[in-house]
């Protein structure tokens, strides 16, 4: 087969993961007969210096006319006192909300052969734990209405979080279909007691959890949720959760795995058949079954993404863990395409070689020995 993949490398460690990752493909496409044309695009900081635009147009284009998105980081010092449209990171709200990405797929998984790198003790571990995070990705507070205005002590600024039945809905239903696959156990995170928004939530979650009585189906408040990561992450198979909170819990979830370092994510539309629905729609009122009027709706095309950040404190030292990067490109292979083959033998090659001990820097044993991002990719190369 042909694929083609737009590269967002972004900036920071970005274009060296993907880099990485690119090469893992590559040898992938020798070994399986297939043919990957990739082509480049600007994105976040790298896309401010050359356009004035975080996001160029030319970007969004691009992404819509490949069959599958590959991205690494954006943002860095040299940006950060930009104002909030145009900052780097404003570029990855807008290329999530323009392909209609409204699922984030974060799994958070312990490698045996990382034990060590776990913060938690041998008895909260036990003999590990699988955690799939499903994040809402294009709704709340990340997209809310915002702003400076006069408040009773003066200037304030505000964000606002808003879901609608129909975004909880779809997340709801992708996260409850994820749990059909897996143990059948879905906990959904909120703030219930607090929070309109996530009264509305569990409102949609409990009626959906009608829909699939072979899931076990369960409720938490979010300050309880983090703390029962650490405490006993064996009790999670499947948490959905909201942009915010998905963001803040999958970063907790990674650092249990032994570095965020390792998490790639998928950001999807939906479930593949499943139609799409999308915020935004001419009346402000998409429909889960109905024929949304936006231009991308129905895309299939899905976008990958480590879930850590452009790390600039160590870009370009060639001492980055390009493992997330290089799962990321195997959670593409599976779920855009359908090629477990090709996912299979990535995540095999990343388990050998740190069966074998090699480790990046943020992985290794305390004054263990490392190697560098390129070699860690060549010998990940090796095992395929
Ligand atoms: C992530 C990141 C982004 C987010 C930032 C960089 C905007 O933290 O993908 O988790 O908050 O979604
Ligand atoms: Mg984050």
């Amino acid at each position: 087969m042909i694929y083609n993949i737009a590269l967002l490398k972004g900036d920071g460690i970005g274009p060296e993961i993907i880099d990485s990752a690119v090469k893992v493909l590559e040898k992938t496409a020798e070994k399986f007969g297939d043919k990957f044309n990739f082509k480049p695009y600007l994105i976040g900081g790298a896309a401010i210096d050359a356009t004035g635009q975080p996001l160029p147009q030319e970007t969004v284009d691009g992404c819509l006319e490949s069959d599958s998105v590959l991205l690494g980081a954006v943002g860095g010092y040299k940006w950060d006192n930009l104002s909030g449209e145009q900052r780097p990171e404003k570029a990855l709200l807008g290329i999530r909300s323009a392909l209609g990405l409204f699922t984030n797929l974060r799994p958070a998984k312990l490698y045996p052969a990382l034990r060590n790198a776990s913060p938690l003790k041998d008895e909260v571990v036990g003999n590990g734990f699988d955690i799939m995070i499903v994040r809402e990705l294009t709704g709340g507070i990340y997209f809310g209405d915002r702003g400076y205005r006069q408040g009773k002590y003066g200037t304030e600024a505000y964000d606002t979080e808003a879901y609608s039945v129909t975004e909880i809905e779809r997340i709801g239903r992708v996260a409850f279909e994820t749990a059909v696959k897996r143990n059948k156990k879905l906990c959904s995170v909120d703030k219930a007691n607090v929070l309109e928004t996530s009264r509305l939530w569990r409102k949609v979650m409990h009626g959906l959890s009608e829909e699939y009585p072979e899931v076990e189906y369960s409720d938490m408040f979010v300050d309880n949720a983090a703390m029962q990561l650490v405490r006993n992450p064996r009790q999670f198979d499947v948490i959905v959760t909201s942009n915010m909170f998905g963001d803040i819990l999958s970063d907790e979830a990674s650092q249990i795995t032994g570095s965020i370092g390792m998490l790639a994510s998928a950001s999807i539309g939906g479930l593949g058949e499943k139609p799409l629905s999308c915020r935004n729609d001419s009346e402000g009122k998409a429909q889960i079954n109905g024929v949304p009027p936006f231009k991308n709706l129905g895309s299939k095309i899905s976008l990958y993404e480590p879930i850590h950040g452009s790390a600039p404190d160590i870009a370009g030292k060639d001492i980055a863990n390009p493992i997330a990067a290089i799962l990321s490109g195997a959670m593409m292979m599976r779920y855009s395409f359908g090629r477990n083959d090709i996912a299979e033998c990535i995540e095999n090659a990343v388990d050998k070689v740190l069966e074998k001990g090699y480790r990046t820097a943020d992985i290794a044993e305390k004054d263990g020995e490392y190697i560098k991002c390129s070699e860690m990719t060549e010998r990940i190369v090796e095992f395929l």
